[in-house]
Parts: structure tokens; C-alpha cells; sequence
């Protein structure tokens, strides 16, 4: 029997409403808005209030992807939350929007691979629909990073936002074909981010910084390798968004002109699982267009991606 390729159909965001310039840090951390945009890129970030859950972003998200894929939550047949902010424990924060969305009766569970989760959990949909499982996977990246990054250090309060994408993957149809997943994770560097059992998010930025682009480079060499493709057949660089300088450097190795690297780190900061979902919804859709996605963080997790677009 020959199997349909997992195909992203559809992707949405959801933002919440409240704005959070970095001149708002300057009131109380000895930083400033211009050392923020400089060493980051990032002028703004949304975050989430009291009211608002990872689940209730998540939910949001969700329910636009689903309704521009042209399905109800019945028609899932399996939902999986990217995410390292849970609302709680348990049960998973997959299992609570499972309950928000009105209909829906599939398997869910969490997949915790922090700023790579997206395309972790991307590389499950696509095993499970190529085995012949399943037809149709929602997959949510969604983060409230406010409820885990300590307001008092300056070194990385300002550098995440709260947010969520959604993605709707189908065996076959129009949309991201997904060509090519690949995973890494360097454990021996899981002091360098990480969150204690309580206790706020620790972090060693500049170890992060270098590996990020160091790894960075690694897997597009990689992709285009298996690939056999050159970097000039890419169109559309799609990188996590952590910080536009990591990305400036990986885009120097390669020579590939801005045009070709959405951003969106200015507006969002870093909202680590939602911030690829964000980013493929800004993307206008055009046939035969070649996307390479790269995406890294705690534990050290690494991923990349190359998707066709039909
Ligand atoms: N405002 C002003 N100064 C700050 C600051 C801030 N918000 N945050 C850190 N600093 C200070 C440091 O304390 C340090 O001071 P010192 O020299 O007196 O010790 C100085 O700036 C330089 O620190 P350094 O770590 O060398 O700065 P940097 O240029 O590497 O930038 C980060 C710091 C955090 C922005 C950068 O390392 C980074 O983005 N790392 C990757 C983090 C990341 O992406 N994490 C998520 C991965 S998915």
C-alpha cells in the first residue's frame, strides 16, 4: 500500500493582547532597551495574564488552524502539546485542551523537547501518519514562559514571551510536505538551561549561544547533504527565534539573504515550542517552494526540517 506523505495543512498563532516593551524592564533591572535590541533583536514580547493558561493559548491556536485546515476537533485522531510550561503536572496539558475542544475524542499527550518541541512533535506526526495510523494530527506548540523565568534576572526575563501555534498535519493534501525530520540532543549540556523542581529558569547564555550555532550549522549541513540539494534551492529559512544575532550567524556561514529568514523575535521574543507554528502561519503560501526549519534549546534538543510546499 503506498503511504501519503504527512502534510502540514494549515498553521495558526495566537498572541495574547497585553504588549510588553523592554523600556517596562528598565523600571526595575539595571538594562535598557537599547543593550535588549542590540544583544537580541527583540524590542517587545506578549505575555499572558493571570486569567490565561498555556492550555487557553494553546486552545486558541488550535481552534483557528483547525478551522482553516476545514476540520472539526471529531476528525482528529491524535493531538500533541509541545510545551514546557504545563498548566500543571497532570494530567498533560495535551489531555486538558483535548476537554476544551468541543467534539474532540482523540489520544493526546505532551511532548517535552523544550524550543525543539515543535519539530519533535512534528517528527511524531510524521512516523505516525507514514505507518498508516493515523490521517489527521493536531499539534500545538504553546508556552506560558512567564510562569517559569525569574522577573528579577535580567538575563533572561527579556528574553521570552508567551504564545501559541497550532499546526493541522494530514496524509497527503495541499500544503508543507514534510520531506526530511532530523533530531539531536546533547544531554551532557542539560545544567546550562534548566528549571529546578522549584525554582525559576537558570540559564548559561553564552553556552547556549555558541552551541545553538554551532548545532545550527551542523543540521542545515545535514539536511542539505541527505537532501543532495545546495542552500540557494532553499526559499524560506524558518529558525526558532531565540535571538536575531544566533540567527545572523548561522545566516553569515551560509550567505543566504535576509529575504529568505521570517522573523518575528522583534514582536514575539522567544516563545520557544510556538515560535516555528508562529512563524509558518506569516509565511504566504506559493507552490514549490523548499522550507528548512531549525530549531534548538534546553536539554541540549536540536532539530531541523525540510518541507515542499504544494
Ligand atoms: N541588560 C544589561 N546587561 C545584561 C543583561 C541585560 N538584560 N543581561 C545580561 N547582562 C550583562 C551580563 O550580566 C554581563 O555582565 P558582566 O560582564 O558584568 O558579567 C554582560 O551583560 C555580558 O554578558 P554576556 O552573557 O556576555 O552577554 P551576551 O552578549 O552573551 O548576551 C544573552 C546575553 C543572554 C542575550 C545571550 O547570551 C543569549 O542570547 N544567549 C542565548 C540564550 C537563549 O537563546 N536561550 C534560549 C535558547 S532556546
Amino acid at each position: 500500500m503506498i503511504r501519503q506523505p504527512a502534510t502540514i495543512v494549515a498553521s495558526a498563532a495566537y498572541l495574547p493582547p497585553n504588549r510588553v516593551p523592554n523600556a517596562h524592564f528598565e523600571g526595575y533591572l539595571d538594562t535598557s532597551d537599547a543593550w535588549i535590541f542590540e544583544r537580541t533583536g527583540i524590542k517587545e514580547r506578549r505575555w499572558a495574564d493571570d486569567t490565561m493558561s498555556t492550555s487557553d493559548m494553546g486552545l486558541m491556536a488550535a481552534q483557528k488552524a483547525l478551522e482553516k485546515a476545514g476540520i472539526t476537533p471529531r476528525d482528529i485522531d491524535l493531538l500533541l502539546v509541545a510545551t514546557m510550561t504545563p498548566d500543571q503536572p497532570l494530567p498533560s496539558t495535551a489531555a486538558l485542551i483535548q476537554s476544551k475542544l468541543d467534539g474532540c475524542k482523540a489520544p493526546a499527550m505532551d511532548i517535552s523537547a523544550a524550543c525543539s518541541g515543535y519539530l519533535y512533535g512534528l517528527s511524531v506526526a510524521k512516523a505516525y501518519i507514514e505507518s498508516g495510523m493515523y490521517q489527521n494530527i493536531l499539534l500545538i506548540g504553546c508556552e506560558k514562559m512567564t510562569q517559569v523565568v525569574d522577573p528579577l534576572d535580567r538575563s533572561t526575563v527579556i528574553l521570552f514571551g508567551d504564545g501559541a501555534g497550532a499546526s493541522v498535519i494530514k496524509a497527503g493534501g495541499k500544503g508543507l510536505r514534510i520531506d526530511r525530520i532530523v533530531l539531536g540532543l546533547d544531554g551532557h549540556l542539560n545544567h546550562a538551561l534548566f528549571i529546578p523542581q522549584s525554582g525559576k529558569m537558570k540559564m548559561l547564555g553564552q553556552e547556549i549561544f555558541k552551541t545553538a550555532i554551532q548545532r545550527g550549522v551542523e543540521t542545515i549541513e545535514f539536511l542539505l547533504h541527505q537532501e543532495k540539494i545546495a542552500i540557494e534551492e532553499i526559499d524560506h529559512l524558518v529558525f526558532h527565534q531565540a535571538n536575531l544575532r544566533i540567527i545572523q550567524n548561522i545566516q553569515k556561514r551560509f550567505n543566504v539573504p535576509s529575504e529568505k529568514i521570517p522573523t518575528s523575535i522583534d514582536f514575539t521574543a522567544n516563545t520557544s515550542a510556538a515560535s516555528i507554528p508562529i512563524l509558518l502561519e506569516s509565511i504566504p503560501h506559493q507552490e514549490n517552494q523548499r522550507y528548512l526549519s531549525v530549531a534548538f534549546g534546553a536539554g541540549f534538543t536540536y532539530a531541523g526540517a525540510i518541507f515542499t510546499s504544494l
